[in-house]
Parts: C-alpha cells; structure tokens; sequence
C-alpha cells in the first residue's frame, strides 16, 4: 500500500499571531504537534513552506499516490487539531480510494477540507 503523506505549512501565521509576540509560526507550532501525534502510525510527515493557502491558515495537505488528496485549512496549531488531522489521515491510509465516510471523520477535521484533487491517470 502506498503511504498516505501528511504536508504541513510550517510559514504558516493565523490573523492573531502577530499580537501573540512569538518568533514561532503557527504552521512550525503544528508541524511540532502532527509530528508528535504521527509517531507510531504508518503516516509520513513532512514540512513545506507555504502551500499557498496563507489567508486561511495553519493547512496541510494530506496525499498518497493513486487516491484522492486533499487540502485543510483553517487549523488552529492545538493538540486537538493535530490528533484529528493525524486520525484523519489514518483513515485515508486505509482507504482504498482516499475517501473517507463522513460519519467517521474526527469532529476536529469538519468544516476544514479546502480542495480535493482526483489522482492522475496511471499510464497516460
Ligand atoms: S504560509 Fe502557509 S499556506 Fe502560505
């Protein structure tokens, strides 16, 4: 099977990250969290600076070759986010397609989903 990839934007900084006074991003602050939350699962997780969805940061994007991949947004660097984009993730690791039942989505990845993009055609 192959490996579902979690990319986070570590450039990414939220409205009120200025105010917060923190050399710190938001997205460097996420990527600490997914990190930690992705030890022990079978998920990859890199780092990347701007995924070009910067008015509506922390995003990630979530792809494995030959399924569907998605782009989130909107996160708050929490804990709480980290598990359910991690929990998510799994869940499209082990999806054959990449989709993922609605019923099953952690309560902390809905209303997050920005674009999804169809796998390219093997062969063509
Ligand atoms: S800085 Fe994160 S999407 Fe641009």
């Amino acid at each position: 099977m192959t490996p579902t990839w979690i990319t986070i934007c570590d450039t990414c900084k939220r409205d009120d990250w200025a105010a917060k006074g923190v050399e710190r991003t938001d997205g460097q602050a996420l990527s600490e969290l997914v990190e930690a939350a992705a030890r022990g699962t079978a998920l990859r997780v890199r780092r990347t600076s701007c995924l070009m969805g910067c008015d509506h940061s922390c995003n990630v994007a979530v792809q494995a070759a030959g399924k569907l991949n998605y782009t989130l947004g909107r996160f708050e660097p929490t804990g709480e986010a980290a598990q359910g984009i991690v929990d998510w993730a799994v869940l499209h690791s082990e999806s054959e397609t990449g989709q993922v039942p609605y019923r099953t989505w952690p309560v902390a990845v809905k209303g997050h989903f920005v674009t999804r993009h169809p796998p390219l055609p093997e062969g063509e």
